[in-house]
């Protein structure tokens, strides 16, 4: 029927007929796993097979999140900043200034296959008659707007309209596809005081931990949902509310972090299991995005962050304290729990291949909210963006790895 299926019935009939060996298909997914020898796998269905020695009776699918990032000024960026009609002035650092353009020009290449080349005009067809919905923070937001300039080119002039009301929910829409990608801001996934999509910065956070139906109303029914929530939740205790917010009657109480962050993604799974029909939907977890505040874990001074870097850091697997490995475990056990009940859902596992990219934030290359203060002015570093990313830049390359994941192009391994 799709793709995918055809994959799995020719690397099916590949591996009764040929492969011996430690092989089973895991009930939940239907993916094929196989522990190999060598540790290292071949693909046949993309790119340059080089490791066909050490790769033979290899069968599964490829991990698209382990590799390097490859500079390639030909075919990266994926579209023109100034090109994007609906960029945001947030993260269009060249026009905000920005000289060193190198942060545009790199290709994530995974260790053990191609990622699939990123095709506009098939995601819309994917899309025909359905709604993308990106559901969650700033990060998403950003990743919402790549998604856009990466189909912008593809979509011609009058065919396309952007909806946006100041409600939580922004629409663009491509018309002749009758394709909606759409932006839900909810920075917790769960109720909280920060769900104002313009006015949320509040010193106090105190969500509803119990409490998703609110958001969750608009997105229910959607064809393909991307979620993310991390970055709001980083604080050692926040205030979760048991009642709701106009009640008189709510109850406070002080929790710590990593507690209600499992209570939220429960709520969440929770509503996902009796609420999506599991047929249609396709969803998706984008794992954290790294911040580079603190530049001593790179090895400079104490007090700087990712104000004029320009490199990437190139320490393979290395591992900063802008993101939380317990976080990342809290995500993981959900996911697997939610496939195990039958949903159709993946982790986009972005947090690895963003670490080394300290150079793509738009530090103070972007529109500030307030105008600055001499003072302010006289300190760059102060008020850098070490959290959100340039475009072009590191979300076009998350959306890639969204878009084999939407279409089932994953690479297969196959038998050397
Ligand atoms: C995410 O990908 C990295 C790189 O392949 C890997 O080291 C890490 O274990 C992965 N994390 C999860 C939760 O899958
Ligand atoms: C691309 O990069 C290569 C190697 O750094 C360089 O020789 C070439 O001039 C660059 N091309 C463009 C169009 O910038
Ligand atoms: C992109 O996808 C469309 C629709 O599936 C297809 O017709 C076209 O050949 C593809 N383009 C490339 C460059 O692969
Ligand atoms: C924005 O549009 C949505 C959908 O069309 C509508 O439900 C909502 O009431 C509108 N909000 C405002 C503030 O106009
Ligand atoms: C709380 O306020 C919302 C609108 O702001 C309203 O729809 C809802 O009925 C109120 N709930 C209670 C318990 O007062
Ligand atoms: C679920 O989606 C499938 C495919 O779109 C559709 O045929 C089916 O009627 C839906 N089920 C429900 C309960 O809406
Ligand atoms: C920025 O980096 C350049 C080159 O690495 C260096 O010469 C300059 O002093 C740095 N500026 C600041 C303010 O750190």
């Amino acid at each position: 029927m799709d793709i995918r299926c055809s994959f799995q019935t020719l690397v099916a009939v590949l591996v009764a007929a040929l492969v011996v060996g430690a092989i089973y298909l895991t009930a939940e997914s239907g993916y094929l796993v196989q522990e190999d020898e060598g540790g290292k796998l071949d693909q046949t269905t993309a790119g340059n097979s080089t490791l066909s020695e050490t790769t033979k009776n290899s069968v599964g699918r490829c991990d698209l999140f382990s590799g390097k990032w490859v500079y390639d000024n030909e075919s990266y960026p994926l579209y023109k900043e100034e090109e994007c009609s609906f960029m945001s002035d947030q993260l269009a650092c060249g026009k905000f200034g920005r000289n060193d353009l190198d942060y545009q020009h790199w290709r994530w290449q995974p260790h053990h296959c191609d990622l699939p080349r990123f095709n506009a005009t098939a995601l819309l067809e994917r899309l025909r008659n359905k709604r993308l919905v990106f559901v969650g923070d700033s990060l998403n937001r950003g990743q919402w707007v790549s998604m856009v300039c990466l189909l912008d080119k593809a979509i011609p002039k009058g065919r396309k309209y952007m909806h946006n009301n100041g409600s939580s929910l922004i629409t663009f829409k491509a018309k002749d596809y009758n394709a909606k990608i759409e932006f839900y801001w909810a920075p917790l996934l769960v109720e909280s005081n920060s769900d104002d999509p313009v006015s949320h910065r509040l010193p106090e956070r105190i969500v509803r931990a119990q409490a998703i139906e609110k958001h969750a109303r608009h997105w229910t029914d959607a064809d393909v949902l991307v979620f993310n929530t991390y970055l709001w939740w980083r604080r050692p205790q926040m205030d979760v509310l048991w009642g709701s917010f106009n009640s008189t009657d709510g109850i406070y109480k002080k929790v710590e972090m990593l507690r209600i962050y499992e209570m939220a993604l429960k709520t969440w799974s929770d509503w996902l299991e009796i609420h999506v029909n599991r047929t249609k939907s396709q969803l998706f977890f984008m794992t954290m995005s790294p911040t580079h505040e603190r530049a001593e874990e790179w090895g400079k001074s104490v007090g700087e962050n990712c104000y004029n870097e320009t490199e990437q850091i190139t320490e393979e697997g290395y591992r900063g304290r802008g993101t939380d490995p317990k976080m990342m475990r809290i995500v993981e056990n959900t996911i697997e729990e939610l496939q195990k009940r039958g949903l159709n859902v993946e982790m986009i596992n972005i947090t690895q291949l963003t670490e080394y990219r300290k150079e793509g934030h738009p530090s103070i290359y972007r529109k500030q909210w307030e105008p600055l203060t001499q003072e302010q002015i006289s300190n760059p570093i102060g008020y850098s963006d070490c959290i959100h990313w340039c475009l072009p830049g590191v979300p076009d390359v998350w959306n890639e790895l969204l878009y084999a994941h939407i279409l089932n192009f994953v690479p297969y391994f196959n038998i050397a």
